[in-house]
């Protein structure tokens, strides 16, 4: 019998592309990399990895660098997570998500007749969560660093001295967003100005501030003179978070989630990211279907794909917030059985509308501007980090006295549990806002091991869109034979449950391919459409060398050694 199943086993996963033959397209190289959203920030990161630091010590360098090179979304005033994978298999990862301040109620962004104030969550000192980067990266320092943090902090603060070159895209990006900085911190606010591409921004102000950091540790940015500089910029504009929700923020160790998809096991980041529940859910469901068989991005693929992320959101929306708060049945939500008869409904000849799906009263989206760098060392540590500000350049809030940008995470809690929030869309009780709880996030750093070893280091910006394009990346080289830095290029598509489109990447699918889902009722969201995700990640090859996929979307680089 044991034989027979093993058989089976074995026909059922060699039907699946297994990354022997496939030629690397991205970056290779033969012992370290980070691919992150600016070379700055990779370089920094890689060398820091050359002189001798492991992908812990690289981890604090790039993303400390990324606020310097990218304060669109790389930041010391926001948050995020970290799953890591050591050389020798141990998982973990790392909340340094922001937090409510103490001074948070449920009700703070309603007017008295209980409706959500339009721009109050994103727009307004009150949108800022107590920020936890600073408290991450100390964290963790202090449990795997290997290299003096001055050592690490000294390029990171070089580079901001010394400025930064702007890109074409950030010259694009810091004009579309030109007017709501102006409006937050006036006309001399060291980002109103008209930049250019080449043109070089230096960060004075914020090289002072992490030279402080450098010299007395993490408790400057919670208790130290940039704690006081802060707090006191915040009041002024109408904030509430105070000394006390500094002094007494702290990054949480958590237990990852993992699961299998067939021969891989995945290791992602459980709440108060929604990222792996959701990704595990939505892999389960699709693990009976062969998704090689009927072809990449073909409308049969997208069909069943779409079907299992339409009753994964519908799930993630109803039932996840902050662990510390409400208890959130993940045994229940991955059970075999139960994902299975979420898929008894789904019918190959026509879609299933969202409003048939039962937890259809309640949906949640974020906005999409997010960073993530992936990093494996020379050690074979893998780190996956993913951090944001909310929105780009965060709540707008700058505080040219110390150099950065104010997250605006408050709006990721639900403003008015049970109906819509100010952007048409409807959170629930489970994250609803409360004082010191954690808002709900879809960041998905992720690792992948297959046969036992690092395969896949993964993740992206997006919103509610990192889940799907986490998905697709690791479907595209699993399934579909792509290089890693193919994998990373290919056109998108997202679902999210409600609304019930699909949206494509503009000008990406064949005409036909749309035709034959419109065919079937889907409804496909036929107005320009963004770019979905800005995926950077790294795929150990069958040589053990390491191809970077680094994103073109974005300003997006590998470097390694
Ligand atoms: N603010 C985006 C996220 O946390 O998913």
């Amino acid at each position: 019998m044991k034989k027979i199943t093993l058989l089976i086993a074995l026909i059922y996963f060699n039907s699946h592309a297994q990354q022997a033959n496939v030629n690397p397209t991205g970056l290779v190289v033969t012992k370290a990399m980070v691919v992150s959203a600016r070379e700055e920030a990779s370089k920094i990161g890689s060398d820091i990895m050359k002189k001798g630091g492991n992908a812990f010590d690289a981890m604090v360098g790039t993303e400390l660098a990324l606020a310097v090179a990218f304060p669109f979304a790389g930041n010391i005033g926001g948050g995020g997570f970290m799953v890591y994978r050591k050389a020798n298999g141990e998982v973990g990862s790392l909340d340094y998500r922001e937090k409510a301040p103490l001074a948070a109620t449920k009700d703070m962004f309603l007017d008295n007749d209980g409706n959500v104030i339009k721009g109050k969550s994103t727009e307004t000192a009150l949108a800022i969560g107590v920020p936890g980067t600073i408290a991450g990266v100390f964290a963790v320092h202090k449990k795997y660093g290997t290299m003096p943090i001055s050592k690490i902090l000294e390029p990171v603060i070089a580079l901001a001295e010394r400025g930064v070159v702007v890109t074409k895209k950030q010259e694009k990006s810091l004009s579309d967003y030109h007017d709501k900085i102006v409006k937050v911190n006036g006309e001399t606010s060291l980002l109103s100005g008209n930049f250019k591409e080449n043109d070089t921004i230096k960060y004075p102000a914020l090289a002072k501030t992490l030279r402080r950091i450098q010299k007395k540790g993490r408790n400057e940015f919670y208790k130290g003179e940039t704690a006081k500089i802060l707090v006191d910029y915040l009041q002024k504009k109408g904030g509430i978070i105070t000394l006390q929700d500094l002094a007494k923020y702290e990054a949480k160790w958590r237990k990852p989630l993992q699961f299998t998809y067939k021969d891989l096991k995945i290791t992602s980041m459980s709440p108060p990211s929604s990222g792996g529940i959701c990704l595990a859910q939505i892999l389960k469901m699709l693990e009976p279907y062969d998704l090689a068989k009927m072809g990449h991005n073909s409308s049969d693929a997208i069909q069943v794909i779409v079907e299992a992320e339409r009753r994964a959101y519908a799930d993630r929306s109803y039932f996840l917030g902050d662990p510390d708060f409400v208890k959130i049945p993940i045994k229940e939500l991955l059970a075999e059985d139960y994902l299975r008869n979420r898929m008894a409904s789904f019918n190959p000849e026509k879609a299933t509308l969202s409003s048939e799906i039962k937890e259809g009263e309640i949906k949640y989206a974020e906005s999409t501007e997010t960073t993530h760098y992936s990093i494996v060392d020379q050690f074979g540590n893998a780190i996956a980090a993913t951090t944001t500000l909310n929105d780009g350049y965060g709540s707008k809030y700058y505080c040219d006295e110390l150099g950065f940008f104010l997250n605006n995470e408050m709006d990721d809690f639900s403003a008015k549990p049970g109906s819509p929030n100010m952007f048409g869309l409807v959170g629930n009780e489970a994250n609803s806002i409360a004082p010191q709880k954690r808002m709900l996030s879809s960041m998905t750093p992720t690792i992948v091991e297959k046969d036992g070893k690092l395969f896949m280091v993964v993740g992206t910006p997006g919103g509610s869109t990192i889940i799907t394009s986490v998905l697709q990346t690791i479907l595209n080289v699993y399934e579909y034979n792509l290089s890693m830095q193919e994998a990373v290029n290919a056109p998108r598509f997202h679902h999210q449950w409600l609304p019930d489109l699909i949206n494509f990447e503009p000008n990406t699918f064949e005409i036909k391919t749309i035709d034959k889902l419109k065919a079937k009722n889907y409804l496909i969201n036929e107005k320009p459409t963004p770019i979905i995700g800005k995926v950077d990640a790294i795929l150990v090859l069958p040589d053990k060398k390491l191809e970077g996929g680094a994103d073109f979307r974005g300003d997006d680089t590998a470097v390694g050694f």
